[in-house]
């Protein structure tokens, strides 16, 4: 049997292989409300059909200053969670963990989404709907409108703001929940002396960087109960920024002991920089987590084919491989994959088993 087909517990919760799908927006709420609609259901839940063991529902925001545009899903009211309920369901129905990244973008919110806008990029203005973004420091992302450094009472209303999210995640059927710690948004932002220039309790040492980050850690644990806790790392800038893999293991151990289960290894998006991008690139920053603190952790980034994702949990890199792109070009990968590598998986959809290759 292929590693990457065998299941893997989480806090007690079962998970029927090692290929996960990583959390993607998809910018479809044409309402603007936050709330979920039909295209996710759809798009989570072909996935979900496709054998991933564990769907991640799209950088969900916390807050509505916490979107990345204003097309974003969100989970800070009862409408948006009451509209995940039948996703979360559905995905459940599939056999596979839903699952929901709860994220507040910082500095880098109110953007024009990637399409459909008519070209438009940067930073949405103030009177065409936008909103002013907050962050650790008055310090803007490249090109983007400077944000308003969080004072002590914000600070406190993020915390709160993730916690009742993550209790609304668990309201709605959610079975895991990723606490959004990369990609330079609020919580990386804190993480990285680039974006991050306090001098208060929350600046400065790296005990002070990761505070919002802990706390956010430990009072969303306390909101889910026993369910499985993600946390997403950048653990590279891809710069000499003073936040690199060795700080990012350190604070993901400290995460551990606030209740984290598994981290999610992703790097770059908090300062520009150049990538050098190749089929995965990223894994050696999740194996060198795994390898400083013991945790479980997640690979993710250009894995694209089924020998490759074998091979990286094989070698004992990570605990299991999250896909993005490859699922939106093969929601069913996994079935594929499956196949390829000889695997006999009991989970095609009765629906589809006419189609089982033989
Ligand atoms: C359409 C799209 C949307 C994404 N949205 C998110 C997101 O909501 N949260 C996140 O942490 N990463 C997001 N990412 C990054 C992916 O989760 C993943 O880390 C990245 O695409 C690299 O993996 P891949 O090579 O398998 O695509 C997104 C990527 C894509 C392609």
């Amino acid at each position: 049997m292929d590693h990457l087909f065998d299941p893997l517990d989480v806090r007690g919760v079962r998970l029927r292989n090692r290929i996960f799908t990583a959390p993607m927006c998809q910018y479809s709420v044409m309402e603007r409300d936050g709330v979920p609609t039909s295209w996710h259901l759809v798009h989570l839940g072909s996935i979900a059909a496709g054998g991933s063991s564990l769907v991640i529902a799209e950088a969900t925001a916390i807050a509505p200053e916490g979107r990345i545009s204003d097309r974003d899903t969100g989970i800070w009211n009862d409408e948006q969670a009451d509209a995940w309920a039948p996703i979360a369901a559905f995905i459940a129905g599939q056999g596979a963990v839903p699952g929901i990244q709860l994220a507040h973008a910082g500095r880098k919110g109110s953007t024009w989404s990637p399409w459909g806008e008519n070209g438009r990029d940067g930073s949405i203005p103030l009177d065409a709907g936008g909103w002013s973004t907050l962050a650790p420091s008055a310090v803007p992302y490249h090109g983007l409108a400077t944000p308003q450094e969080l004072d002590a009472a914000g600070i406190e209303r993020i915390v709160g703001a993730f916690a009742d999210a993550a209790r609304r995640a668990v309201a709605a059927g959610f079975g895991m929940v990723e606490v959004h710690a990369a990609h330079g948004y609020l919580l990386h932002e804190f993480l990285s002396p680039a974006s991050n220039h306090r001098t208060d309790a929350y600046g400065g040492s790296l005990e002070n960087r990761a505070r919002l980050l802990l706390r956010v850690v430990a009072s969303v644990r306390e909101a889910i109960g026993e369910l499985p806790l993600f946390v997403r790392f950048s653990a590279s800038e891809w710069a000499d920024t003073g936040w690199d893999v060795d700080a990012c293991a350190t604070v993901a151990q400290w995460c551990a002991d606030a209740g984290a289960d598994l981290f999610d290894v992703s790097t770059g998006g908090n300062v520009p920089a150049s990538i050098p991008l190749s089929p995965g690139y990223q894994v050696p920053f999740a194996a060198r987590i795994k390898e400083l603190t013991g945790l479980p952790v997640s690979a993710v980034g250009l894995i694209t084919e089924p020998a490759q994702a074998s091979e990286i949990v094989e070698s004992g890199q990570a605990d299991a491989v999250s896909l993005a792109r490859e699922l939106l070009r093969d929601p069913h990968f996994p079935l594929r994959a499956a196949h390829e590598l000889g695997v006999d998986v009991d989970y095609w959809p009765g629906q589809y088993l006419r189609a089982r290759w033989r």
